[in-house]
C-alpha cells in the first residue's frame, strides 16, 4: 500500500483526503483530515520538523518522523508514507484553496468524525431472544416489517419499500438539481467492463415527447415532465466476446442504469413509470439514432401518493439450492 495523493475533501473546502493505493484498483485507503488537522500537519511540514497531529476522534494520531510518517488510526491498520513525499504533496496542496468534490463517500474510507450507528442495538429491555438462525432462514421466515419512520426519505431501503409507479403526473416542473441527480445515478451504475455500453436521451421537446407516447403503444403518460430514453450501445463495449454477448451486456448496462435513475428519482420525492412497450424502430427514428432503445423512464411528481403494490412472499421468490 503506497501513499499516492492529497485530494480535495468531498465535503469541506478546508480539509483534504490523503489517498493510499494498493496493488489492485479496489485496494484504496483514505484518511480524511479536517481543517485544523490539515493546518497542524502543514505547520509541522513548513518547519521541516517532526511532531504529532491528533485527529478529532482523540485516539488516532499522525506521527511525523524524519523518514516515515505514520498514521496510527483507531480500528484501522497502520498507514505509512515517506515523509518527504507527503511533505511535498501536502505543502503543494495547501498553497491554494480547494473546491470540495460532491461525490459519494465510500464505506471503506476512514473518517474519524463520523460515528456509524449500530442499528442492531435495541434499546434496553426490548431485546428479544431469537433462537440461532442463519440469515437465509431469517429471510424466509420473516414477515414484512413496517417501514421505519426514522429513516431519511433518501435512505435506500426506505426508497425500496415506499416506491410506487405513477401513470398520472402533476404538471409541475421537475427541478434541475433533481434531474441532475437522476442522470448522475445512471452514470454511476455498474456496466460490463466499465465500458458504459449505453446512451441516455433526455427529451425536453414537447412534440418529441408526444411522438414517443404515440410510438409507445399510445400510452399518454409517456409525455411526462422528464422523459429519458435508455439505449443500448454495444459498440462501446470493448471486450473480446461474440456480438450477441456484447449486445446482451449493453442491454443489461442500459437496464441497470435506468433502474439506478428510477431509484434516484424516487429518492428525491418523484415518481416514475418504466416503459418497455414501444416500437423500437419508431423510437429510433424519432430520436434520429441507430442505437436500440431498451426502456423509456418517465418521471415527475405523482398527482397522488399511493402505497407500494404487494409482492409475493420472499419465501416464494427465493429458492434455496442446498
Ligand atoms: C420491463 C418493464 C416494462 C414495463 N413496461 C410498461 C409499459 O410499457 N407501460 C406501463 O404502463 N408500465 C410498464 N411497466 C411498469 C410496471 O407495470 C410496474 O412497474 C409494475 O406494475 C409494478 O408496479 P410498481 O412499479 O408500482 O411496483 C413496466 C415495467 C417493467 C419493469
Amino acid at each position: 500500500m503506497e501513499f499516492q495523493a492529497v485530494e480535495p475533501s468531498y465535503t469541506s473546502k478546508e480539509g483534504c483526503r490523503l489517498v493510499w493505493k494498493g496493488a489492485d484498483e479496489d485496494d484504496t485507503d483514505v484518511v480524511i483530515l479536517n481543517k485544523n488537522e490539515l493546518k497542524n500537519l502543514v505547520e509541522i511540514f513548513k518547519k521541516n520538523s517532526t511532531g504529532e497531529v491528533e485527529l478529532e476522534d482523540q485516539s488516532s494520531v499522525i506521527r511525523v518522523n524524519s523518514d516515515v510518517t505514520q498514521f496510527s488510526l483507531a480500528n484501522h491498520r497502520l498507514l505509512e508514507a515517506k515523509t518527504t513525499d507527503l511533505q511535498d504533496q501536502v505543502l503543494e496542496y495547501a498553497k491554494v484553496p480547494h473546491e470540495p468534490q460532491y461525490v459519494y463517500i465510500g464505506t471503506k474510507e476512514f473518517y474519524p468524525s463520523i460515528w456509524i450507528r449500530d442499528d442492531e442495538k435495541k434499546p434496553e429491555g426490548t431485546s428479544k431472544k431469537h433462537p440461532k438462525q442463519s440469515l437465509i432462514e431469517a429471510i424466509l421466515s420473516s414477515e414484512p416489517e413496517k417501514i421505519r419512520q426514522d429513516l431519511s426519505p433518501t435512505d435506500l431501503f426506505r426508497v425500496f419499500a415506499t416506491r410506487r409507479s405513477t401513470r398520472k403526473f402533476e404538471k409541475t416542473k421537475v427541478e434541475d438539481w433533481k434531474v441532475d441527480k437522476i442522470l448522475s445515478a445512471a452514470d454511476v451504475a455498474p456496466t460490463a467492463g466499465n465500458f458504459q455500453g449505453f446512451q441516455v436521451f433526455l427529451i425536453k421537446n414537447k412534440k418529441t415527447k408526444e411522438a414517443l407516447a404515440e410510438a409507445a403503444n399510445k400510452q399518454p403518460y409517456v409525455a411526462a415532465p422528464v422523459v429519458l430514453v435508455f439505449c443500448m450501445d454495444p459498440s462501446r463495449v470493448k471486450l473480446k466476446f461474440p456480438p450477441n454477448i456484447l449486445e446482451k451486456f449493453s442491454l443489461q448496462d442500459a437496464t441497470i442504469a435506468a433502474a439506478f435513475s428510477l431509484l434516484a428519482a424516487s429518492g428525491v420525492g418523484l415518481s416514475t413509470i418504466w416503459i418497455g412497450m414501444f416500437d423500437e424502430e419508431k423510437v429510433m427514428k424519432i430520436l434520429g439514432t441507430d442505437l436500440r432503445p431498451s426502456s423509456i423512464l418517465c418521471v415527475g411528481y405523482p398527482d397522488k401518493k399511493k402505497p407500494p403494490k404487494s409482492r409475493r412472499k420472499l419465501k416464494d421468490l427465493i429458492k434455496v439450492i442446498e
